[in-house]
Parts: structure tokens; sequence; C-alpha cells
């Protein structure tokens, strides 16, 4: 699967931008400010109907414009299948996926799978449980169809049981409705989970391998609760607890992949640029059993790929990717720092120089 074209229209600078796309490599350069993330945010607006650098849309959209637009084709299984995303100032939204409308996110998702690399990749070890949570949890979603549903049914047990706790008078009898309900979907999310991770863990080391000369990386999973108890017992045991804070303090919704170097918290030991291919690992890694598991490709957006790498682990993580033949879109202030980083024989690469919200293909 990969992206044939992209069109964007009043996207921060970018005002108008037409772009024919390489199935494999794409690599934008450009000095500071002349719009190279903002290509990656129209991308990314078109899997996931947002962005990653704002959480309300109006600082996305270009300062003379009401709303932005993005259009993409899809090549998929033989067939090309358009892809729009549309919002407004105000709010509004329109996606459509093959035409449809469609009303949710994770339609948009499920049609252009995406995994990102920026500056935030580093929450993935410096910053809370949440971070890994969404990271497992992009796979397990791609992988098992029934996972988006459970995981919305546990949403709305556990926001039933949070809002029982807070009542004044407890209703013992509700309470144990929602519990029930609560430990059968929490244990179905952990099997999901525990069954992505023993093939993903595997996969995580072999690209470490590749990538770093480093031994003695560990990842553990915590389920969100101590799981060699039954989770019926944990909540009937932290009840008082629950009850004063008037949240659940056990379940999937607590759940962290710990990562360790030396027996020691990863994030404490390592330099910024060994986080990076850590973290760039764990990508990699999670679009090569994606791609096992479906016969599909995700899309790779690699911002700033060249900051903090040097030449050696660039070269390596292009090397990666090229042979997993994923779609990359691949940003660099100096082109020759791009260009050295994606394997010399492809020659479906496609260079792009990014200046003023203008984009020249070479
Ligand atoms: N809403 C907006 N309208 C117009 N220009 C914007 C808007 N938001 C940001 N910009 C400008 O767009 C440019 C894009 O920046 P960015 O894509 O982050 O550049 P790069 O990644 O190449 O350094 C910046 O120069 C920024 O000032
Ligand atoms: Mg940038």
């Amino acid at each position: 699967m990969y992206l044939q074209k992209l069109d964007v229209h009043g996207l921060r600078n970018l005002k108008q931008i037409q772009l024919s796309l390489s199935p494999g490599a794409n690599l934008l350069y450009g000095s500071n400010g002349s719009g190279k993330t903002s290509v990656l945010e129209a991308l990314y607006l078109l899997g996931r109907g947002r962005s990653f650098r704002t959480r309300t849309l109006s600082p996305v959209i270009n300062h003379d414009a009401d709303n932005c637009t993005v259009f993409g084709l899809l090549h998929k299984e033989g067939k090309e299948i358009p892809l729009g995303v549309s919002r407004s100032r105000q709010g509004d939204f329109l996606f459509k996926v093959d035409g449809e409308p469609v009303t949710s996110a994770s339609s948009l998702a499920e049609a252009m799978p995406l995994l990102i690399l920026n500056s935030d990749s580093f929450h993935l070890l410096d910053g809370g449980p949440q971070f890994r949570r969404q990271f497992v949890d992009w796979g397990v979603f791609h992988v098992e169809h029934n996972y988006r549903n459970t995981w919305q049914r546990f949403r709305r047990a556990l926001k039933q049981r949070n809002s029982l706790l807070r009542r004044d008078r407890i209703d013992e009898a509700l309470l144990g409705v929602w519990d029930a309900e609560f430990v059968s979907l929490a244990e179905q999310i952990n099997h999901y989970r525990e069954q992505y991770l023993a093939d993903l863990m595997p996969r995580i080391s072999e690209v470490l391998s590749e990538l770093s000369p480093l031994e003695g990386f560990e990842f553990k999973h915590y389920a969100g609760w101590d799981n060699t108890k039954n989770l019926s017992d944990v909540l009937l045991a932290d009840r008082q607890r629950d009850l004063q804070g008037k949240t659940t303090h056990h379940g999937p919704h607590r759940a962290d992949l710990r990562v360790r170097f030396n027996k020691q918290p990863a994030n404490d030991l390592l330099s910024r640029g060994q986080i990076k291919v850590l973290v760039t690992a764990m990508q990699v890694a999670q679009g090569y059993l994606y791609h096992e598991k479906t016969g599909c490709q995700c899309l790779y957006l690699l911002d700033d790929l060249p900051s903090e790498l040097d030449i050696e682990h660039r070269r390596k993580v292009g090397g990666l990717l090229y042979r997993l033949g994923a779609q990359a879109f691949i940003t660099g202030v100096v082109r020759e720092d791009l260009r050295s980083s994606w394997p010399e024989e492809d020659k479906t690469i496609r260079m792009f120089h990014v200046e003023h919200g203008r984009i020249a293909q070479e």
C-alpha cells in the first residue's frame, strides 16, 4: 500500500501543493520553516484526522484560509482509493474514504495506517505510560479486528464504574454488575496486548541488534494490575482506595511497557542519540510485524531523521525501511544528509526541495 498523489490546500504555509509520490522513499529537504513538517502534518491529517502538533486544528489552517483540505490517492491491493480530509476553523470536518463520508478518524486509520517518528517519539521513553500504551495499541488495533470494539466497551464500563465511585452512597448491586463487565473486558484487552507483544518484542530485539551494538535491553509489559492475581480480587482489595480517589486504580487503562537497560530505566542511562535509535527500532519493528501479519504496508513519517543520528545509524534505518518496502516520507535540512540515508541502489527514490511553502521535485 502506498500513496500515489497528495494534494494539500491551506495547511500552514502550504497554500496549494500537488505531489506525485514514490512508492518507496520520498525525501524532503529545505531550510527551517520552509514547510517540511507541514507536509508530514498533512499526511498525518489524512491518516488520523488530526494534527500531531496541536490539539485544535485552527493553528494548522493557513492564515488566509477558512479551511484546510488534504486529498490523497491510495494504491491498495491493486485498487485506487481516494481519501479526503477537510477541516474548518469553525471545527467542522469532512472525512471521506473511497468517495464515502466516514464519521470517525479510526476509519481513516484503518484505510491508511501510519507510523511517525519525530521529536515527540522521545516520549516513548521519557513520557508517561500513555505514550507506550498508544504505541502497543497501534499494533493491536491494526492486527486484531475486534480490538476497537472491545476497547470502546471497556471505556464505557470504566466510565460507569468511576461515576458510581463518585456517588455519595455506593450502590453495591450496580457496582457489582459493572465490575463483572469491567473485569471481563479488561482481561480480553490484556490478552490481545500480551498476544501482540509476544510477537513484537522479539522483532524489536532483532531490529535493535541491527541498529545498535548495545546489549542489555529489556521490555516488560505491566498489565495495569498484578496479573498473578484475579482482577476481581484486586478490585475488591483496593475498593477503599478507589472510593477515596473516586477512580479505578487498576485495569488495562493503567498498563505500561517498561523499557530497561542494564536493569535500570532506559531513559536514565541513554543519550538522546541512543534513545532515538531505540525508539526508531520500536517503530520499525511495528512496521515489520504489521507487514508480516497483514501482508500490507504502513506509511512511515520520519521528521528530521538526520538530527541526533550519525551517518551510520541513518544508513541502517534507511536500509531497514528499504528492505521492508514501506513508503517513507523523510525530512531533513541538508539534502546530502538525507540522500545518504537511503540506499544508493534504489532508483524509485524521489527528492523534493521545500522552499517557502512551495515544493519542487528534482
Ligand atoms: N497557520 C499558518 N498559516 C501560515 N503559515 C503558518 C501557519 N502556521 C505556521 N506557519 C508557518 O509555516 C511554516 C512551516 O513550518 P514547518 O513546516 O514547521 O517548517 P519546517 O519543518 O520546514 O522547519 C513556518 O514558517 C511557520 O511560520
Ligand atoms: Mg520541521
